[in-house]
């Protein structure tokens, strides 16, 4: 029986990181992947294939919009869509085989098969060649992340009705998209297939898209989306779909009740959340314990209640993002080899990879307000900065929240065309305790996105430039 001092469970970002980390710190480690491929959701049918698409969609879109108004003229892009399903391909091929080297590199022992845990210190695989394996361990990290929510009553078949799974891999661009959700599968892949020409509409049961992000970003954007044109049906909820004949029938009825209607589409996105995914590990019989909503519960140390298996990323309370989990692989590790590992979840930073992008870290003023914390606001837009203009790039805005008193920074919220890339020199401010005024002192290279970033944290005391 081979003897580890760590078997990861899992080889999404959470545990691949915590593997690389722990096997740089001396530790013997093996993990183990269910999946052909290493990478998890994120690199497999997450993260990495979205970005793919979004990124070659986003090119089509402006061969298409833009770039005659800069002078270059091109006759009408067409779609070869096998080939753009081929260069989402070629990245996830890419990545995976990325992190299969990064095991080798780190001398990590690779398992393919489904773990189950008959016991603390124990780990069986059911490999994937039929056979199976035994293996000895001090230390268990449950990395196995999450799957997709299902909609009670719907059925995915992953080509009509679908989950992200068959929006990143549908055979040709849908007439009408109906996405259920308007959370970040919902906008991202909704964008997606819109650029490509897609009819649009978005399902949401709220009364405002993207729940959890400040409501005034969240209110610019969709406006921005609108007039894109994807169309929300706010407050609504799906009642049912019937795919009975060539075209969907998609049941919807406002939440709060009153007349239900049908809608028609070709194909279905349901993005309504993810749910933790434990299955088969045997956690029941171990007695370890999980939340109502199926999430391994942990204390600060990633500890759960059985002494020796600990869990972190999409398994475990927090939000479902790829770079949360990569840190509680770090942190997880650290600990096991005698240092301080640590994850600050006041600055976990949140983007939406659409086009302007969204981009966040820190509280939103609604969180603010209903903790009675006393801010101040900064804002300015990116239609008064110099390198948008000239881009013709404007739309969107910065926002800082900081503290009324002390003038900490304690949120940012950036709208617009790279806000992903900015936000993360607002995260470092926020690490460091900095206020908007030292933010608002840094020296910014002109022209450039980030002096927006600058004066937003100049206008919280008022005193931005070129506003
Ligand atoms: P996962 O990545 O889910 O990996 C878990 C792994 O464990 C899987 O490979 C699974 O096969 C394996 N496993 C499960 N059970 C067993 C078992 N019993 N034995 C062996 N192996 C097992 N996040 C971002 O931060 N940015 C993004 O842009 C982003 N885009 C996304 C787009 C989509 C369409 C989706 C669906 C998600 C996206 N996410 C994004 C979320 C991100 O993918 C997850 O937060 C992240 O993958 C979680 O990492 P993890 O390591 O906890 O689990
Ligand atoms: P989500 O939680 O972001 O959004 C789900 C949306 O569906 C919410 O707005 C919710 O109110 C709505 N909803 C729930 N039930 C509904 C119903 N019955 N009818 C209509 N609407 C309903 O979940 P999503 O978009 O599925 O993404 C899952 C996870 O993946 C998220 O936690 C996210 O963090 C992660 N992810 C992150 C990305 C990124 O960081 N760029 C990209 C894609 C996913």
């Amino acid at each position: 029986m081979s003897s580890y001092d760590l078997v990861v469970i899992g080889t999404g970002p959470g545990g691949y990181v915590c593997a690389i980390r722990a096997s740089q710190l001396g530790l013997k480690v093996a993990v183990v992947e269910k999946r052909a491929t290493f990478g998890g959701t994120c690199l497999n049918i997450g993260c990495i294939p979205s970005k793919a698409l979004l990124h070659a969609s986003h090119l089509f879109d402006e061969a298409n919009h833009s770039f005659a108004q800069m002078g270059i003229v091109v006759d009408k892009p067409k779609l070869d869509h096998k080939a753009f399903l081929a260069f989402k391909d070629q990245a996830v091929d890419g990545n995976t085989k990325g992190v299969a080297f990064l095991m080798k590199k780190n001398k990590i022992d690779t398992y393919h098969g489904t773990a189950s845990i008959p016991a603390a210190g124990k780990v069986d695989v059911a490999m994937a060649d039929g056979t199976a394996q035994s293996l000895e361990t001090k230390a268990i990290v449950i990395a196995t992340g999450s799957d997709v929510a299902k909609l009670p009553g719907i059925e995915i078949d992953e080509t009509r009705v679908v989950s992200s799974t068959g929006a990143i891999a549908l055979e040709k661009v849908p007439g009408k998209l109906l996405v259920v959700g308007a959370g970040v599968i919902g906008l991202e892949l909704g964008s997606v297939w819109r650029r490509l020409g897609a009819e649009v509409t978005v399902v949401e049961y709220l009364d405002r898209i993207l729940p959890g992000m400040d409501l005034e970003v969240a209110k610019s954007f969709q406006r921005i989306l609108e007039k894109q044109g994807i169309a929300f049906k706010l407050g609504t909820k799906v009642t049912g779909v019937d795919s009975s004949g060539k075209v969907l029938k998609v049941g919807v009825e406002p939440a709060a009740g009153g007349a239900a209607e049908t809608l028609e589409a070709d194909v279905v996105l349901v993005a309504i959340g993810r749910v933790p995914y434990t299955e088969g590990l045997g956690l029941e019989a171990l007695g370890v314990e999980t939340d109502k909503r199926g999430r391994v519960v942990t204390d600060h140390y990633y500890r759960t209640n059985v002494p020796g298996i600990f869990a972190i990323g999409d398994a475990i309370v927090g939000p479902m993002l790829a770079h949360k989990a990569e840190d509680e692989g770090v942190a997880i590790a650290e600990l096991l080899a005698g240092q301080a590992g640590h994850v600050n979840y006041d600055v976990i930073p949140a983007v939406v990879y659409t086009s302007p992008e969204v981009a966040s870290v820190g509280k939103t003023e609604e969180e603010l307000k209903s903790a009675g914390i006393a801010y101040k606001v900064g804002k300015f837009p990116f239609l008064a900065n110099g390198r948008a203009k000239a881009n013709n790039e404007t739309e969107g805005f910065v926002k800082f929240l900081a503290d009324a008193t002390t003038d900490k920074v304690l949120g940012a919220h950036i709208i617009g065309v790279e806000a992903g890339e900015m936000i993360h020199e607002c995260a470092v401010l926020m690490e460091f305790g900095g206020s908007s005024e030292d933010l608002a002192r840094t020296c910014h290279a002109h022209p450039t996105r980030s002096e927006a970033v600058k004066e937003a944290a100049m206008a919280v005391e008022k005193r931005a430039i070129h506003m």
